[in-house]
């Protein structure tokens, strides 16, 4: 039920997450990557943020066919990123400002230059050649199984010197391990063991429900076209031993209060996901779903979005579904861009300069006000936009790029692809963090290895930093609120207009705190019958705008604008019929309009 308030309560439920790509945060060194050293010498500006935990990207060592998510030696630090020293110090100076640490860790697969693998190759007697999945020729081809990275589609890749192939769902140089090898599970669990000891607080889990295959092999395309809609993630998320070697991986390494995980969910659905982190599983902790992401996906093309643009009651009745998941127990996650995703105000909000603030405003008090723990990624708090490549060799994305050669092979439009990819390829959420307005947004003395958006040159944190009223400023004063308020954390969530196509509004009650939740997700002036009476004198508490307009019970919403009414008394819900006859009885002429704004409210906290 939804109303039913979750109690049990705990540090990472309360954490407000920020998702840092090194790559692209600071370059400390000029080589137009970014680096260890430079978080280091951004930890004021992401303290001053407020956020709680930082999710770090893959920093070990890694030839990066991936970035980083091809591992070759879990105990040590690409050469890029900086030594283990810097890490150390990462470690010290983030916890000395109150900040945990989330590491990425990928284990589902290593990189082909992986000391295991580079033995595994060399025969099949080798010790390590059971640490990955292979398929003997002498049995024939191998049944197909499709690589999500991979030019012609295909997951498994000839090894000559052992007559045999080797799986990998993602790219040919990033093979997956074997986890049925008892020996494969335990080394993994030393790796774990290992941060944890030098004082990380948790792992964000990459592709960990691939992570158990059925090693019979079975022909299983049919399966994957019915079952799972022709969704080879879901297909590969649903192993026959993934929850025994999750309850395992617990066992060894998570049974502990101080630590946190975050499984990638891809292929999961809200069905299966308690199963994944309810707390009597003693599996994970949180995992984020691609279920919101993936809302209005067609089914042709590769991360094609459909015409027409967001349909806000689907998207209202997904998160509420979601959320009502977590109500029974276990713990959400809400997100709308991570370094997988494009970024979220292009994608969810409006960039268009005249409502480029405005929406990013939006997406902020909706991700900071819903019952879940909220995950931003960098550049989120300036608005950051997609840079819309216009050519391939713009692109240094592995998916992207072998995307296309996939889509010419097959004769496909490439040019369909670009402008897809301009909208939903991951680069865009890459692009070097706009530190300010001096050459290459202050990220680098040096070349950057990802284009830098132009516009830096008026998106960038100096500058907001400066203006009271920017998206930066508007974040840190939000993040404060849901720190201040448990309501906002642990209150019952509930929807209320669930049709309404442009305004997405909701309550959280706590105890005897209840607030208003109203969003207008539409470029739309509209006219809003608000579902509860509100006293004609109300004032937001939170307003992404200046201007507010209540008249009989009616709000006049300016395009993306976002308010948080309350504390209202609980027991005030009138529905929409009976609010109407109580508005009628009021004097007419009634109306008001005043300037407030969340800097002249002071959040009354
Ligand atoms: C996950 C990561 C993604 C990576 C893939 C392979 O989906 O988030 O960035 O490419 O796994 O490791
Ligand atoms: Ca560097």
């Amino acid at each position: 039920m939804s109303n039913k308030v979750v109690r049990d309560k705990n540090w990472w439920k309360e954490s407000i997450i920020y998702q840092i790509y090194p790559w692209s945060f600071k370059d400390s060194n000029g080589d137009g990557i970014g680096d260890l050293q430079g978080i280091i010498s951004k930890l004021d500006y992401i303290k001053s943020l407020g956020i709680d935990m930082v999710w770090l990207n893959p920093i070990y060592k890694s030839p990066n066919d991936d970035n980083g998510y091809d591992i070759s030696d879990y105990y040590d630090i690409m050469r890029e990123m900086g030594t283990m020293e810097d890490f150390d110090t990462l470690v010290k100076e983030l916890h000395d400002r109150k900040i945990r640490l989330m590491m990425d860790i990928i284990v589902n697969h290593t990189s082909d230059e992986h000391p295991w693998f580079a033995d595994a190759r060399q025969s099949r007697e080798n010790p390590y050649y059971s640490y990955y999945h292979w398929w003997p020729a002498e049995k024939g081809k191998p049944p197909r199984r499709y690589s999500h990275f991979d030019p012609a589609g295909n997951a498994w890749s000839y090894n000559k010197a052992t007559d045999s192939y080797y799986l990998h769902y993602f790219s040919e140089k990033m093979p997956d391990l074997s986890w049925e090898n008892p020996d494969v599970r335990k080394a993994i669990y030393d790796i774990m063991r290992f941060w944890f000891n030098k004082g990380i607080d948790g792992f964000r889990m990459d592709a960990i429900c691939y992570i158990s295959k059925d090693t019979t092999w079975p022909e299983v395309e049919e399966i994957v076209k019915e079952k799972y809609r022709s969704d080879w993630s879901a297909y590969y998320a649903h192993g026959p031993h993934l929850h025994e070697y999750l309850q395992e991986m617990h066992r060894e390494t998570l049974d502990r209060p101080d630590v946190t995980t975050l499984a990638e969910a891809s292929g999961i659905t809200k069905d299966e996901a308690l199963l994944f982190v309810k707390e009597d599983r003693k599996e994970l902790h949180m995992l984020y779903h691609f279920e919101g992401v993936q809302l209005g996906f067609a089914k042709e093309g590769y991360k094609r979005l459909e015409p027409g643009g967001l349909n806000l009651p689907e998207m209202k009745q997904l998160y509420t579904d979601w959320n009502n998941v977590f109500a029974e127990g276990g713990w959400g996650t809400i997100y709308l861009g991570t370094h997988d995703q494009p970024r979220m105000v292009t994608r969810w909000g409006n960039d268009e300069e005249q409502y480029r603030e405005i929406s990013a405003k939006l997406l902020i008090t909706f991700l900071l006000t819903m019952r879940a723990t909220p995950i931003f990624y960098y550049g989120d708090e300036l608005g950051m936009t997609n840079i819309r490549f216009e050519k391939i060799e713009d692109y240094k994305d592995i998916e992207t790029i072998n995307m296309y050669k996939y889509v010419k092979s097959q004769g496909g439009d490439t040019e369909r692809f670009l402008k897809d990819a301009q909208i939903t390829g991951r680069d865009n959420g890459r692009t070097p963090f706009q530190w300010d307005e001096s050459p290459n947004a202050g990220f680098t003395t040096g070349k950057p290895w990802l284009k830098i958006n132009d516009n830096y040159k008026f998106i960038n944190a100096a500058a907001q930093d400066r203006d009271e009223r920017s998206i930066l400023r508007y974040f840190r004063q939000l993040v404060l609120l849901r720190k201040h308020k448990p309501v906002l954390t642990y209150g019952a969530y509930e929807l209320l207009d669930p049709d309404h196509p442009q305004v997405y509004t909701y309550t959280r009650t706590l105890d005897e705190e209840k607030l208003l939740i109203v969003l207008n997700f539409s470029k739309e002036e509209v006219l809003y019958k608000l579902p509860f009476v509100l006293d004609i004198d109300t004032e937001p508490l939170v307003n992404n705008m200046l201007s507010f307009r209540l008249e009989n019970n009616e709000i006049t919403l300016s395009p993306y604008q976002a308010l948080i009414f309350g504390p209202l008394p609980t027991e005030l819900q009138p529905l929409r019929d009976e609010a109407q006859a109580l508005v009628e009885e009021q004097p007419s002429g009634k109306m008001k309009e005043k300037n407030s704004s969340l800097e002249s409210n002071e959040l009354a906290i």
